[in-house]
């Protein structure tokens, strides 16, 4: 497994990580995937309070190295007041039996809490040794700059958005931000929600399979892949060994400059149906954007 050094500073994050979005239905199962992600390099391993997998994350966490991992999660709008961002953190470490989280997101932007209040509780966070980098997910390069500005004396350290082969609609916005102010980008649903295999992209996987023969690698492989050329960690979910280990291979060679350049061209066809950047924003800015978030990222039914 490759890893970098987490924006340039001294903490060793795998190329590609690992999600626990809709986790939670069959938890040995979930937390054999996990472990095997583990144990073939991958050290990151995403989650937030509303996913309801801290503590699947926290109970397959037991037993390896603090050091070696990397935990981030999210703290929901709804907990944007001051004393709420301190006890929602508390409480997440709490269900991952942790000291400290690697990352701690702001889940979504909140148009009713000030950002100023919400920074202030971070930089607690922070200066406290609860948290040992601030993030910000689904944030508009504005958005971002009144965090940043927000901020006495410490920086976003990442942002994390929805970026895949099918939807770039960060191009050009917050990934273009990230990459001019020395952030990470968390790249999610990079397998389309698992709909990347779909017939309705049957020209793009074309393209990806065809690319990926050169490479000994499948479809799926080089569309994490493009990811990692683009500067960004993809981080799949994934509950079965077979799907850990195809996708902690894509991490295993690197795409040529020629045939990124043969995705982008192809996957840009996929990119006008797509809210682009001034509807994406306007949407953002409305109460039906909140009220996507909250549903996209509902607690799944545990089967247990
Ligand atoms: N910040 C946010 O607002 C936000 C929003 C969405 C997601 N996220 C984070 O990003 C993570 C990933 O996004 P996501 O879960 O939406 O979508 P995703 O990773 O694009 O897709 C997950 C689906 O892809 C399947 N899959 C994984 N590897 C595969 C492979 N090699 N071949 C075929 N199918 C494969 C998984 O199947 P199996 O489960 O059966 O293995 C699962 O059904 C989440 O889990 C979460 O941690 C964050």
């Amino acid at each position: 497994m490759e890893y970098i050094r987490f924006g340039g500073g001294q903490d060793k994050v795998s190329i590609i990580g690992i999600g626990t979005w809709k986790m939670g239905r069959d938890r040995t199962a979930e937390t054999k995937a996990i472990r095997h992600a583990l144990d073939l390099g991958i050290n990151l391993i995403d989650t937030a309070e509303m996913y309801g997998t801290e503590s699947l994350v926290g109970d397959t966490i037991k037993g390896y190295e603090r050091e070696d991992l990397f935990i981030s999660t999210k703290v929901s709008p709804h907990h944007f007041h001051n004393d709420d961002v301190i006890s929602a953190c508390k409480r997440s470490l709490s269900r991952l039996g942790l000291k400290y989280i690697d990352l701690y997101y702001l889940h979504w932007p909140s148009k009713r809490i000030p950002t100023a209040e919400t920074a202030r509780a971070m930089e607690r966070l922070l200066d406290e040794g609860l948290i040992r980098h601030i993030g910000i997910s689904n944030y508009e390069v504005n958005e971002a700059k009144d965090v940043q500005a927000a901020l006495d004396h410490s920086r976003i350290g990442a942002a994390q958005d929805e970026y895949s082969v099918v939807v770039r609609a960060i191009e050009g916005g917050i990934l273009d931000y990230c990459r001019r102010n020395r952030m990470e980008m968390l790249a999610y649903s990079p397998v389309v929600r698992g709909t990347l295999l779909d017939k309705k992209y049957a020209p793009l996987l074309g393209k990806l399979s065809d690319i990926g023969e050169g490479y000994g690698k499948t479809p799926v492989q080089v569309a994490l892949n493009w990811l990692m050329c683009k500067g960004t960690i993809p981080i799949p979910k994934a509950s079965s060994a077979a799907h850990v280990e195809e996708d902690a291979e894509a991490a295993a060679f690197r795409l040529s400059k020629r045939h990124v350049d043969e995705i982008d061209t192809v996957s840009d066809k996929y990119q006008k149906r797509q809210l682009g950047g001034a509807a994406r924003g306007l949407l953002k800015h409305s109460s039906i954007w909140s009220r996507l978030m909250t549903k996209a990222n509902e607690r799944p039914a545990a089967k247990h």
